[in-house]
């Protein structure tokens, strides 16, 4: 990316496992001040030790971002270390419970992943706005799910809260146009974060040969292939594109498939 990032501000929101823990690493590599914010203390500290073995630094904010006190206690704190925000990324997101029948799920269930995978992006974005409005090219990235375009049975929460994602995405990317501020998602599909966990929960992965080869591309996605294309999208070699949603699945989304 040429020293695009130099010094420039990014918060991960999520960031101390899985995709965000590897979005930190790209970002951090290309010499980007890094703020990583998590409700897990233990994880956010494991991955800001895994980063300094690998000589790069990041900061760990803890919140939790369904809160709204805790994310402007959040805003507030990097405000004050940094003064402003040039990225933001809302990659915060659970899946709890997975897949419950329709009548066993309790209303309480699905508030809670709407407030974690919805409620938290908006908050984010909201109390960030002020910060962003004094970045270089301001950008922010949602990360949504290929599951707010299609379903599985008995996935109620998870699939509304990322189609409403994306739907916050262009509604964020129209009314922050006149800031300047560009907004995009990234839909990945099926990615294999395994080895990007907190020690406890680190897992290698081993996928079936059907895993890999129902994907066009033969493989199952890593933290790396989002990481790749989160650098280019917050970077002004994407400065015309914004309201957008890349999907990141490996084409499983435009596969037909017929049963004979
Ligand atoms: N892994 C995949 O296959 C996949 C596919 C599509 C979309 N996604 C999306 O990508 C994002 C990251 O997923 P992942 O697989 O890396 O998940 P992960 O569970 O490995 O990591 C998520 C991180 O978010 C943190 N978190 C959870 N709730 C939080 C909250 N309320 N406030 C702050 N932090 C919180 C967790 O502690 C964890 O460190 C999520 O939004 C997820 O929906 C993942």
């Amino acid at each position: 990316m040429q020293n695009y990032y130099t010094s420039k501000i990014i918060l991960i929101t999520g960031g101390a496992q899985g995709i965000g823990r590897g979005l930190a690493q790209a970002f951090a590599l290309e010499k980007a001040q890094v703020v990583i914010t998590d409700l897990d203390w233990d994880a956010g500290a494991e991955a800001m030790a895994w980063l300094q073995k690998q000589n790069l630094t990041v900061d760990f904010m803890p919140c939790d971002v369904s809160k709204e006190e805790q994310v402007q206690q959040l805003m507030n704190k990097v405000r004050q270390q940094h003064g402003r925000l040039d990225v933001l990324i809302n990659n915060a997101g659970i899946a709890s419970p997975a897949r419950k029948p329709l009548g066993q799920l309790r209303v309480e269930e699905f508030d809670q992943v709407l407030a974690v995978n919805l409620r938290g992006p908006f908050l984010c974005a909201k109390y960030a706005l002020p910060l962003l409005e004094k970045g270089t090219n301001p950008t922010i990235l949602n990360i949504t799910s290929t599951r707010a375009f299609l379903s599985e049975p008995d996935t109620f929460g998870y699939t509304a809260a990322k189609g409403g994602l994306e739907a916050l995405t262009h509604s964020l990317a129209i009314s922050l146009s006149t800031q300047r501020i560009r907004v995009n998602a990234i839909a990945p599909g099926w990615i294999e974060t395994g080895p990007w966990q907190q020690e406890s929960k680190k897992s290698e992965p081993h996928h079936r040969k059907e895993d890999q080869e129902q994907h066009p591309v033969g493989r199952v996605g890593t933290p790396e292939d989002i990481a790749e294309a989160a650098l280019f999208l917050c970077s002004d070699k994407a400065g015309f594109i914004t309201g957008q949603s890349l999907i990141i699945d490996g084409g499983m989304t435009v596969k037909m498939i017929y049963h004979q």
